[in-house]
């Protein structure tokens, strides 16, 4: 992790497009040579992204994920801006759009292959608790990608039952991708998965009782 002076972050700033704000100024910019810059706030002294800051965690969690074979950013750098309260992630963006933007073309086609896809991340020890539908990136080939990594977490073996379920919490949190789900079918969503995922049927039945009680969405499955 290097340290840079505000005024360095600044004019590396200077030309680029904002992607994404809040009310704590830019998140994520674009710049002029095409790579992404992405901050994080450090929020109070002794919280643990002092301990691993979360630029850092990102950059983790990109090797980690590149050694599973699944695809995501090319992290460049991490910064710390000096006198900022700000770290920050610089990378390359994978190819492609996100799957929330995806959907709106095939909406049928690309579900069927993301619950197969979430199923290999299961299977890989993936837990990824930013798990929604503008996190994962649909690639020219078809393929799916993370960004906004830095809450992934590892497991050295498939993930067990409830890490699987927790995950599926996730995804039905926002209401775009919620709406997606319910127009693909709920059932046939978690059916493709658990398909997948090669579950035996005692491990189904339990993780559709416990989906269930995890959100409303997932209540008619078992
Ligand atoms: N191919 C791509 N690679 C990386 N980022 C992309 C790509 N396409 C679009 N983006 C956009 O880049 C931005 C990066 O977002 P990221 O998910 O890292 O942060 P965020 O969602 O804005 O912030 P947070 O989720 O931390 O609140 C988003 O606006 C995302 O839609
Ligand atoms: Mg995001």
């Amino acid at each position: 992790m290097k340290t840079i002076e505000a005024i360095e972050f600044d004019a590396r700033v200077r030309d680029a497009e904002i992607l994404s704000e809040d009310r704590f100024g830019p998140k994520v910019y674009r710049t002029a040579d095409g790579r992404m810059i992405k901050l994080f706030r450090i929020k109070r002294l002794f919280s643990t992204a002092r301990l691993i800051p979360y630029a850092r965690r990102f950059e983790r969690a990109a090797e980690e994920l590149k050694a599973r074979g699944i695809h995501t950013v090319e992290v460049v750098e991490c910064l710390r801006v000096k006198g900022r309260a700000r770290d920050a992630v610089v990378y390359r963006p994978v190819l492609g759009g996100t799957l929330r933007d995806s959907i709106a073309g095939n909406a049928d086609e690309i579900l069927i292959r993301f619950s197969k896809f979430f199923a290999s991340l299961h299977a890989l020890g993936v837990y990824f608790r930013a798990a929604h539908f503008a996190n994962f990136i649909v690639e020219p080939g078809g393929g799916f990608a993370m960004i906004d990594i830095s809450e992934a977490h590892f497991s050295r073996g498939a993930l067990r039952l409830a890490g699987r379920v927790r995950n599926f919490r996730h995804l039905a949190r926002h209401e775009p991708d919620r709406a997606s789900l319910e127009a693909f079918g709920i059932a046939r969503f978690c059916e493709t998965y658990l398909e997948a995922s090669r579950l035996d049927d005692a491990t189904r039945a339990r993780f559709k009782r416990a989906v269930a009680a995890v959100h409303p969405i997932f209540g008619g499955l078992s």
